[in-house]
């Protein structure tokens, strides 16, 4: 069944109209008119049924998958105001579930973004050991994390946009992490083309989180080669060096002088075969950067990374509450999967920008803490601006 929710948005009021009104959004040409909703089923995974929906705010148009929370397309104009679909990923559910989406493409990530040395740390006493899912190490919440479940899904309004709630809840001892861990994570599509995501967790006991998403952008388009010629701006004077298993030896060093420097725009592909021995054992850029905060309570959102495509027009500018950021340059692909539009992806054809706490920090007590115990709630947001210059 199809259902379609169109949204009124009149002087600050949401006014959501009823079902079955055809499926918005699904064709190629340019979106616009009111905002809308659209779910629809995409298949099923264990026995779960999984749901699409469209998001469509003004000219920019977004896919959400309830399995991983996948960003599955991102419709934005590049400066003629044509749409094209910026984001990696597949075409049907059956790819993401039989591949195992070893790329990550559009999931949210959790328990844990990112690496934790030898999958264990220590709690309140208590040693933890995860799944080594990546020799020697644990990436990315485990064998099964929060990009393989299935997530409850209500669209509603934010600030007059339209928004959708997903909502999992972790038994306790899932992937072997402590507490039950309850997360609500929210897309707003808003109407001047950004997708703001706010994230939300509470435990019933004293657990580790790192909560992010793993889209990969492409502003000349998905499928159309490498981010080679994308500049890239991140606002960060310090990384967090890594050894050869790409987990952060604790230092915080400075980015200057070194192939690690982005506070100025620089293109993607004028460093990442550079012999630095952090690009060598990356095999190009996969590191975490330090960002310039003036808030460190970890609130309020300040400017992270800004890209862009000279070619297309097309800019996406991130701000965070996180302290870090993780610039992954797609190293990892080979040629061996391929994208909605049918074509393989290969090294460097799409570039992620994680907002995050930094990778293995239960092992490190001098990064910010991911903590989190019960009372507290987490809350981060991360805002994907897109836009177009001339
Ligand atoms: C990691 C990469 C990894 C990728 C998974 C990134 O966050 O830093 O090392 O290969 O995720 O696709």
């Amino acid at each position: 069944m199809t259902s379609t929710v169109t949204m009124l948005v009149r002087a600050g009021a949401a006014l959501l109209l009823g079902a079955g009104l055809g499926l918005a959004g699904a064709s190629s040409s340019q979106a616009g008119g009111k905002p809308t909703i659209t779910k629809e089923p995409f298949g099923s995974v264990g026995g779960k049924a999984v749901d699409r929906y469209t998001i469509t705010n003004g000219n920019f148009r977004v896919r959400v998958l309830t399995y991983g929370g996948i960003l599955q397309t991102v419709e934005t104009p590049d400066r003629h105001g044509r749409l094209t679909n910026v984001t990696l990923g597949f075409k049907t559910l059956n790819e993401y579930v039989t591949s195992g989406n070893p790329a990550y493409f559009g999931a949210l990530i959790g328990r844990y973004g990112n690496r934790i040395a030898n999958g264990r740390f220590t709690l309140d006493g208590r040693t933890y050991q995860l799944a080594i899912n990546n020799d020697p190490n644990s990436l990315h919440g485990g064998d099964v994390g929060f990009d393989k479940r299935v997530w409850s899904a209500t669209p509603v309004t934010n600030g007059g946009d339209p928004a959708l709630r997903l909502t999992y809840v972790s038994p306790d001892g899932e992937e072997n992490y402590p507490g039950t861990l309850r997360t609500t994570v929210t897309y707003t599509i808003t109407r001047d083309k950004g997708i703001r995501i706010d994230y939300q967790a509470t435990t019933d006991k004293a657990t580790v989180v790192n909560l992010t998403n793993h889209a990969y952008w492409n502003l000349g388009g998905e499928g159309t080669g490498t981010i080679d010629d994308h500049k890239l701006q991140l606002n960060a004077s310090r990384y967090t060096p890594v050894d050869a298993t790409l987990i952060p030896n604790g230092r915080l060093d400075p980015v200057a002088g070194t192939p690690m420097d982005f506070r100025e725009p620089t293109a993607i592909g004028a460093r990442n075969r550079s012999n630095f021995q952090q690009i060598v054992y990356g095999r190009g850029y996969d590191h975490n950067w330090v960002l310039d905060r003036r808030d460190t309570s970890y609130r309020k959102l300040e400017r992270a990374a800004k890209v862009t495509d000279s070619a297309s027009g097309r800019t996406l500018t991130i701000s965070t509450t996180e302290p870090g950021i993780q610039f992954y340059g797609g190293n990892f692909l080979d040629g061996t999967l391929y994208g909605t539009s049918g074509r393989a992806y290969r090294q460097g054809d799409g570039l992620a920008l994680e907002t995050q706490h930094f990778p293995d920090s239960p092992n490190h007590p001098n990064f910010p803490s991911t903590v989190l115990r019960p009372g507290q709630t987490l809350k981060s947001t991360t805002i994907y601006q897109f836009g177009a210059s001339r």
